[in-house]
């Protein structure tokens, strides 16, 4: 079996249903269950012996170490993180303690159990960690998209938390010998992501009528994968990645954020017209700039292809279409999530069966 961390999450929710939809191998998720923590993305695997969830923190080495013991897991693949910029701005200390103490403390039993595990099993086990593209700064418009030895200057407290974990990933390897795979994804954006981030919020935002507040000039750029394809590569780098190395991960859609924003705003006047006939475009409203805004991320995963074949299946265009479709078809998902209603489901959920 494999222990997920953070598998309540955006990214790693998606991970858990499609692996387990994919094969049989069961996977123990082990979720503090933040604000970002979500179960009922899960709730399609309720009942389902393969998932075992455990609401607990990275950081407490003792409940790690009991969960390894117990289920002698054969990889570990860590998306445990607090993962919003914005947040990290305004308060930066948990991600100091769980991107960076985390990460430390996840490593540190991690590597214990692996120390102990007999050879065959110890040549076979894998830790990935999945990070971020950000550690690697800001590109100017020319620049070449970031590849694995670009220097990693982060500019942001969740990327500087993001590097440190990287930087400690790598040394568990060199010192510890722990085998260990790290991935640098873009800009995920698909089914479950909540609605702090750029696509989700303005789809909501734009549904309920609100403002869609769209940054400075709107002209920063990211690279945007479907976030399902950022699961296959992981699933690609855990099979066959080189122990030690690092594979970026993107989507090779490097687009302006007000692009974006018009995007979302074309496909809800297709999908789900406004009913006074006016544009959603018109709901767009630009506001004070991020400080310290990185101004463009693109990713070169050329490694990934020409080592593992790994490339997306979705375009920008299939993707977001998708996305977008989704999010018209749960509006029990955003109402809890915007309600804060999502946080209750586990009690309204087991109430519901006992009745
Ligand atoms: P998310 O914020 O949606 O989910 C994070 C999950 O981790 C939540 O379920 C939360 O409850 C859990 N968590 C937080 N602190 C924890 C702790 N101390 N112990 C256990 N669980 C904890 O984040 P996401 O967007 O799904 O990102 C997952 C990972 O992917 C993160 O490591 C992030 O840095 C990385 N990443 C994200 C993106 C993106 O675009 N979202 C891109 C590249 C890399
Ligand atoms: P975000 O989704 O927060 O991801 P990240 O900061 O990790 O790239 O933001 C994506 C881009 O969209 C980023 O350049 C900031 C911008 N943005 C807005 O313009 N308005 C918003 O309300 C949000 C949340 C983000």
């Amino acid at each position: 079996m494999i222990l997920v961390t953070g598998g309540a999450g955006f990214i790693g929710a998606n991970f858990v249903l499609d692996w387990l939809a994919q094969s049989d191998e069961p996977v123990v998720n082990l979720d503090k269950l933040t604000y970002a923590g979500n179960r009922e993305n899960l709730a399609s695997l309720q009942g389902d012996a393969r998932h075992v969830f455990v609401q607990g923190d990275i950081g407490d080495a003792e409940l790690i170490a009991r969960l390894l013991a117990e289920h002698r897991p054969r990889a570990v693949i860590n998306f445990a993180a607090e993962s919003h910029v914005d947040r990290s701005i305004h308060g930066p200390g948990e991600f100091i303690q769980t991107n960076v103490v985390g990460t430390f403390r996840l490593l540190d039993a991690v590597r214990g159990y692996w120390a102990a595990l007999p050879a065959s099993e110890k040549e076979a086990f894998r830790f990935l960690h999945v990070s971020t593209d950000e550690v690697y700064g800001s590109l100017a418009a020319t620049d070449p998209a970031f590849a694995e030895n670009n220097r990693y200057e982060p500019n942001s407290p969740y990327s500087a938390s993001k590097a440190a974990s990287d930087h400690l990933v790598r040394a568990w390897h060199h010192t510890y010998g722990l085998p260990v795979l790290t991935t640098n994804c873009s800009n995920n954006y698909g089914p479950l992501h909540f609605p702090e981030k750029l696509i989700p919020l303005m789809i909501v935002n734009a549904l309920a009528g609100k403002a869609l507040p769209v940054y400075g000039d709107g002209m920063q750029i990211r690279d945007w994968l479907y976030v399902k394809d950022h699961c296959s590569a992981i699933r690609r780098v855990l099979q066959a990645g080189r122990v030690g190395e690092t594979y970026n991960v993107g989507g090779w859609n490097e687009k302006p954020n007000i692009e974006i924003v018009q995007t979302v705003c074309a496909l809800l006047d297709e999908l789900r017209p406004r009913a006074d006939g006016q544009p959603y475009a018109s709901q767009i409203s630009y506001v004070t700039d991020r400080p310290g805004h990185d101004r463009r991320y693109a990713i070169d995963a050329r490694k990934l292809e020409a080592e593992l074949g790994w490339k997306p299946a979705e375009t920008f265009e299939t993707g977001i279409r998708k996305t977008v479709q989704w999010y018209l078809a749960n509006p029990d998902w955003v109402a809890h999530v915007q309600s804060g209603a999502y946080r209750d489901w586990v009690s309204q959920q087991y109430a519901d069966t006992a009745a």
